[in-house]
């Protein structure tokens, strides 16, 4: 187990019980891909890749074996210009103008546990022993700059991380014109591409496609992560399912500008390879200095996709969420956005949670409009101050009786913006993100604060711990609004192409500030809903708001492509008002809420506006969520039914860790006449328990449940009279509740 260099045949064996990654020093210099999969035995060869000479792959100078090519060889990091005609995975341009070059291999160093990569987020483990980590160096043949590529290995999840420092110890700056933090040659191309594209109120659509012949890429010009592509891939078998199949999956530790490629070549390799983009990105190294990548989470399951989501969860879980609320139930929430916009007063405001306290709520947030003088989305980013037309009575006095009457108090901040109309832009014109000598582009009537400066950070986090010391806060809903533009920094000697990774850098450094002064806040990123949910905000924020869409239909799709690679602890879901606001779809709160209850459960309405018996139904929901919340976000979670595959149904089922409870909901989109509902299999039970459910007489052998599966209409009787659920009709769900019987 672990990290193992075979001397006799250099090459490296990266092992634990789940899966083996094995490379090979080819001819003395060149670092090649060996293997990548399912644990195998320990090797009795180095390199088996059959070199053989190929028409126009040219072959390297000096003493190689006759045919070696770095346009066929499989390889971990492959050069620029040196012969190789796929995507390179670095380009560095010298001082002399030159831009080719060649790693040689040039020593290796293993370490005991995961080192800390500075200034950025990335997974950890807490005891050295839970991992150990092997650093390649390689060296450019006629540079003075070293690149060394790092790759750690947990014992306890078919998991690598791969990242890539380079340092130059010439006397000449170097340009780094392309960094990548990984890239991989696979040795063939049968495999399908999984991807999550979107867009605002759609996000992370579950998209599967064959990888064709050329470049396929995926990526971000937009300064964030963005709606747009999740900076995720996964390559499966053609035949992979929920259940059975390899699926090989790469995710970016990182909130910025971000590039994935996978490439087919006329060989039938597969290149696949993530890191910044390099569109936007230019950094000078200069002598002496060094600089890390973010990371590159790969992860492995050959037991299909759920397995894979499995392992994404409970490693983003345990070894890259940090902080109070990594482990900690998550309260239910009221927030007040779409039942008030911008338009509230403190008495609405308290009459809300007066309501809300009584339905069971624990937590109060109060979203945008409570600062500068925000009446609308055209002013006041910047001034966080409160609004005293709004609130006349302070926010500390507002918070206090809110608390007062037993519920927690979070508070709404969209900290990277600057309003034109605010005090802080009079103030300082110049902190705005602006490329020289262009007009910098508005969205949502905002500019985005230039955070690659320090003076920046410092100004916004003052203003921010002013509050936070004053006003008993417990939440912090961290929003983003728009996209980059014109990305330049007015600050000198900062170069444009510098200045969207400084920026991730500079947020990073914020959040790592605010996020360990504050402990005890629970901090929820946002993005225009979730334009920014992405592993690197989730090491600072345990949870994310998933999308401003809370239409209960379009949700299924959204939380089921979120599941594919997010934990279940960081998907805010709330229950808001029909008609829908973003779709104006009328669904049932039933189904509203079991929906909602598959994340972190919310509601986003005005409480005062329920009737009676949706106040007795949102009191049930709560009621039921609290008692089994802790195996909602905890415990292990199956996609039954996929919207992506069966349209009309989802079935989501959680389970808990001892295997002795377990919650299904099961939604049906529209309905048909005389339709018989379907027998469910169910997943994660223990064969030899036997089970009761909710509303359905007798026991259930748990071999049976998962077997044979049990019909999810539920049978008409008792609990069916307590307000149990109707399965006929469009928009319609159900619950079940599965528990052992000893
Ligand atoms: C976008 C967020 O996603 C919404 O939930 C809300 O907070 C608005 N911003 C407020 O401007």
């Amino acid at each position: 187990m672990g990290i193992r260099f075979n001397k006799k045949f250099s090459s490296f064996h990266l092992k634990n019980e789940q899966i083996s990654y094995q490379i090979a020093i080819v001819d003395n210099k060149y670092l090649s891909h060996v293997y990548w999969g399912k644990a195998i035995s320990e090797s009795c060869r180095g390199s088996d890749f059959p070199i053989k000479d190929r028409s126009f792959s040219p072959n390297p100078a000096g003493d190689v074996t006759y045919g070696l090519s770095m346009n066929t060889l499989p390889q971990e990091y492959p050069g620029h210009n040196n012969g190789d005609y796929r995507e390179s995975s670095f380009k560095l341009t010298y001082s002399d103008g030159s831009f080719s070059s060649q790693l040689v291999y040039d020593g290796y160093e293993i370490i005991k546990g995961k080192p800390a990569i500075d200034g950025l987020p990335h997974s950890y483990v807490s005891d050295s022993e839970g991992a150990e980590t092997l650093i390649v160096k390689l060296k450019d043949e006629s540079s003075e700059c070293r690149i060394n590529l790092i790759y750690t290995i947990f014992n306890n999840y078919p998991v690598i991380t791969r990242s890539v420092s380079i340092e130059n110890f010439g006397d000449e700056s170097i340009q780094i014109d392309k960094l990548l933090s990984m890239s991989v040659d696979l040795d063939h191309s049968e495999f399908d591409c999984i991807q999550l594209p979107g867009a605002w109120g759609r996000e992370r659509d579950l998209v599967r496609h064959p990888v064709y012949r050329g470049v396929h890429r995926i990526d971000s010009k937009r300064g964030t992560t963005s709606h747009t592509y999740q900076p995720f891939i996964a390559l499966t078998n053609p035949h992979t399912t929920e259940d059975s199949g390899e699926v090989y999956g790469f995710h970016m530790v990182y909130s910025g500008e971000f590039v994935m490629n996978t490439e087919v070549t006329e060989y039938n390799q597969t290149r696949v390879q993530a890191g910044i983009n390099p569109e936007h990105f230019r950094w000078t190294l200069n002598p002496g200095e060094h600089f890390v990548t973010p990371e590159v989470v790969m992860a492995y399951s050959d037991k299909g996709l759920n397995a894979f989501s499995q392992t994404l969860h409970n490693f983003y879980q345990n070894q890259l969420i940090r902080g109070t609320y990594q482990y900690k139930e998550r309260p239910v929430l009221i927030n007040n956005w779409e039942g008030t916009y911008f338009d509230f007063t403190e008495d609405k405001i308290l009459e809300m949670a007066d309501r809300a306290v009584e339905l069971g709520v624990e937590l109060f947030v109060l979203d945008d409009g409570w600062f500068g003088k925000r009446d609308d989305d055209t002013t006041s980013l910047g001034d966080w101050f409160v609004y005293d037309k709004k609130l006349p009575n302070s926010l500390k006095l507002l918070a206090e009786k809110i608390r007062a009457k037993g519920m927690k108090f979070g508070l709404w901040f969209e900290p990277e913006m600057i309003s034109e109309e605010s005090d802080l832009f009079k103030a300082h014109p110049d902190w705005v993100l602006k490329a020289e000598g262009r007009q910098p582009s508005k969205g949502r009537n905002q500019y985005i604060l230039d955070y690659s400066q320090k003076a920046v950070r410092d100004n916004i986090a003052s203003q921010l711990k002013k509050i936070l010391d004053e006003v008993p806060i417990d939440y912090i809903k961290w929003d983003f609004n728009r996209n980059m533009s014109e990305i330049g920094s007015q600050s000198p000697g900062v170069s444009d192409g510098e200045v969207t990774h400084r920026y991730i850098l500079g947020l990073y450094d914020l959040l790592e500030d605010l996020t360990t002064s504050y402990p005890d806040i629970l901090w929820e990123s946002c993005s225009g809903g979730g334009g920014r949910f992405d592993p690197g905000m989730l090491y600072y924020m345990p949870q994310t708001w998933t999308s401003d869409n809370t239409d209960a239909v379009a949700r299924l799709e959204i939380q089921t492509g979120t599941s594919l690679v997010m934990p279940i602890s960081s998907i805010g879901a709330h229950v808001s008002d029909v008609p829908n606001h973003q779709v104006n779809r009328w669904t049932s709160l039933d189904m509203r809420g079991h929906v909602a209850m598959s994340g972190n459960l919310g509601y986003e309405l005005d409480p005062t506006k329920l009737s009676v018996f949706e106040k007795e139904t949102v009191k049930r929901q709560i009621n039921f969520y609290k008692k089994n919340r802790n195996l909602i976000q905890f415990g292990t979670f199956y996609r039954l039914k996929s919207p992506f595959d069966f349209n009309n149904e989802t079935a989501w089922q959680f389970v808990d860790l001892e295997k002795s409870q377990s919650v299904v909901f099961y939604t049906v989109i529209l309905d048909k006449s005389n339709q018989m509902r379907p027998r469910l299999k169910l997943k994660g039970l223990d064969s030899n328990k036997r089970y009761k459910i909710s509303s359905y007489e007798g026991l259930f052998h748990g071999d049976e449940l998962m077997n044979k599966g049990v019909y999810i209409d539920p049978p008409l009787g008792a609990d069916q009279k307590q307000g149990s659920y109707q399965l006929n009709g469009d928009f319609r769900s159900t619950m079940i509740k599965v528990e052992e019987v000893r």
